[in-house]
């Protein structure tokens, strides 16, 4: 399974990359407005920085919602370095766009994915990745993770040429579930990665280890 950190913050990919776990980033329009980065030239220069701290592919969304916009976004994006992956919304002009990125050997992930219906048509258009939001399913008392599973089985009927990205992961647990399913990717903020290293029994073992050893001398 790869690991992809969702942010646009270079402090939290730096700290996270210094691990040598991952694999890629995911961003998109909020976590651009959260890392502070505002203007077309500063999100386009922060997509750069991102490209040159990861050795993976970097998602960059589209902000156009017609047809038109998202093929000049995306061709814009794509041009900034090779590791970009267009980040295309679930929409018809968007599943227009996949197939005519594909056709121009850019590549894309579908975002914004709440179905298996969605993920199908995204897969069939020639997406690289399709992004399935989990924790914003859980949110409204739908399985998240019943999603992925779903989608592994799919698109392994059929080969497809696409990778299943668990986007929206909110918890260690998220990520163990996701990789039990089969997702490709798992993209999970700072945090998510950070409590991952977390149990109370190595704190425990630990500190009682360092113990004996000082007892000891
Ligand atoms: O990158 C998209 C996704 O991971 C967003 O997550 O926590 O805003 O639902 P969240």
């Amino acid at each position: 399974m790869k690991f992809f950190l969702d942010t646009a913050d270079l402090d939290d990919l730096e700290s996270i990359a210094a691990f040598g776990i991952l694999d890629g980033v995911t961003t998109n329009p909020t976590l651009m407005a959260k890392a502070g980065v505002r203007g077309d030239d500063a999100v386009r220069a922060r997509y750069r920085a991102l490209c040159e701290i990861v050795d993976g592919d970097v998602s960059a969304e589209v902000i156009s919602t017609d047809f038109a916009g998202m093929m000049r976004e995306a061709q814009t994006l794509a041009a900034l370095d090779p590791r970009i992956v267009v980040k295309i919304p679930m929409l018809a002009d968007g599943v227009r766009a996949l197939h005519a990125l594909r056709e121009q050997g850019i590549r894309t992930n579908c975002t914004l994915v709440f179905s298996a219906a969605q993920a199908l048509l995204a897969a069939k258009a020639g997406a690289s990745y399709v992004s399935p939001f989990i924790g914003r399913l859980d949110d409204v008392a739908e399985p998240g993770v019943g999603l992925i599973r779903l989608l592994v089985r799919m698109f392994g009927n059929y080969s497809f040429d696409c990778a299943i990205l668990a986007a929206s992961i909110r918890s260690p647990r998220h990520v163990v579930q996701c990789a039990q399913a089969g997702a490709d990717v798992a993209t999970c903020p700072r945090t998510v990665f950070e409590a991952m290293f977390q149990h109370p029994l190595t704190d425990a073992g630990l500190q009682k280890f360092l113990q004996n050893h000082a007892a000891g001398n």
